[in-house]
């Protein structure tokens, strides 16, 4: 059966209106060098270990809001400590939304991103539903720009690495009365990261969660914001307690449907060929991953379906060889195959198959400029 036609959702649309190029942007956020930078020894060590998410570079990109100016002070400073107070909203209601996105350098040196637009694009959606202030997508990509200019020795060259870059705002306003802040901090700060996991080319284990739940309808689950990754800890504690390196969690009313997992998308290959994947509900992260997956596949003619999908069916057809492989997505994660699905009454396996092979393969060349981009989603930063 052929696939529907597809319609591009919000966040796709946007992401796909042009951009200027970054020589336009660059200086939006101007540079005030760091007086105290890495030391070279502590360089070496972290762009040797490369561990996910764990060191950060010398400098971070920031801007401020104030409900009577709008956004201002923009610059790229020194990396170091926040000055807050305790009276800051976001400790006290987590008034607060982030990206994950990152910069890859190619084997001629240059520095790419990948649908940065996306990335702008959802910021903006995270931040209306958390009632924060949106801002002008180029300087959502600006800032990636200047700082990844500042701090472009810090991309790493390893195969499969790269600065991951975590732009994140929250709400500095020194009130706990509730209601939206009218003070607000924006950063981009970065971390020379390898795998997300370590093994995670030979597949992960997942827990299915029956008791806890991410997010529910009408909530912030299609935001990228910290409380529906707080939500997802205590099962995750739980689940690697039982030997499971995430969880994935079902829908709120029936808990029957997959959702997502802790952190990134998911998708279940038929051993027809039928690739699918569960449907954006508005509980669920609109990943950016996901989106260019399902639009790789469709391309290709593939019977790609967005659909609410049933997790005994999955667990049975798993069991009769109808489902052939499952993976997780995300920016961090990339393409993961999964290949063990536990919860208390099941536990089945499954091998790492070609179809998640060749969509890591796909992607990953056009991450790093070793394939032809036909789509347009890489950005060049440098
Ligand atoms: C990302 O994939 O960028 C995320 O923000 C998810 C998190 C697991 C690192």
């Amino acid at each position: 059966m052929a696939s529907i036609q597809h319609i591009p959702t919000e966040l796709e649309a946007s992401a796909d209106l042009a951009l200027p190029a970054a020589d336009e942007l660059a200086g939006r956020f101007p540079l005030t060098p760091n007086p105290a930078p890495a030391s070279p020894e502590t360089y070496e060590d972290i762009m040797s270990t490369l561990a996910f998410g764990r060191k950060f570079t010398d400098h971070m990109a920031h801007m401020r809001w104030t409900r009577e100016v709008g956004w201002t002070d923009h610059g790229v400073i020194a990396y170091g400590p926040l000055n807050l107070v305790p009276g800051a909203s976001v400790f006290h209601y987590s008034q607060s939304v982030f990206e994950g996105i990152k910069a890859y350098k190619r084997a001629d040196g240059s520095v790419w991103t990948f649908r940065p637009g996306y990335n702008a694009a959802r910021i903006n959606h995270s931040a209306r539903r958390l009632a924060l202030p949106e801002m002008r997508r180029e300087d959502f990509v600006a800032s990636l720009v200047d700082y990844v200019r500042a701090d472009l020795k810090w991309v790493p060259e390893a195969e499969g690495a790269s600065l991951y870059l975590r732009p994140f705002m929250f709400a500095s306003e020194e009130f706990v009365g509730i209601h939206p802040a009218g003070v607000v901090d924006y950063y981009v700060i970065g971390s020379p990261s390898g795998r997300y996991f370590k093994n995670g080319l030979s597949g992960v284990a997942i827990w299915v969660e029956h008791e806890y739940h991410r997010a529910g309808p009408g909530g912030t689950g299609s935001a990228k914001t910290g409380g529906n990754y707080a939500a997802s800890l205590l099962p995750q504690i739980r689940a690697e307690a039982r030997g499971f390196s995430q969880v994935c969690f079902l829908d709120t009313w029936e808990g029957r449907y997959l959702e997502e997992l802790g952190g990134m998308n998911m998708f279940v290959v038929m051993a027809d060929g039928t690739v699918r994947t569960p449907e954006l509900s508005g509980v669920i992260l609109e990943g950016c991953t996901r989106s260019a997956i399902l639009r790789m596949l469709r391309e290709e003619g593939g019977d790609v379906r967005e659909e609410k999908i049933v997790l005994a069916d999955v667990i049975e057809g798993i069991c009769s060889g109808a489902v052939a492989e499952v993976f997780a997505c995300g920016t961090a994660a990339m393409v993961t195959p999964i290949t063990r699905l536990g919860s208390d009454d099941f536990d089945v396996e499954l091998p790492v198959g070609d179809k998640t092979r060749q969509i890591h393969r796909r992607l990953t060349d056009i991450q790093w400029g070793r394939a032809a981009d036909p789509y347009g989603w890489t950005y060049r930063l440098a």
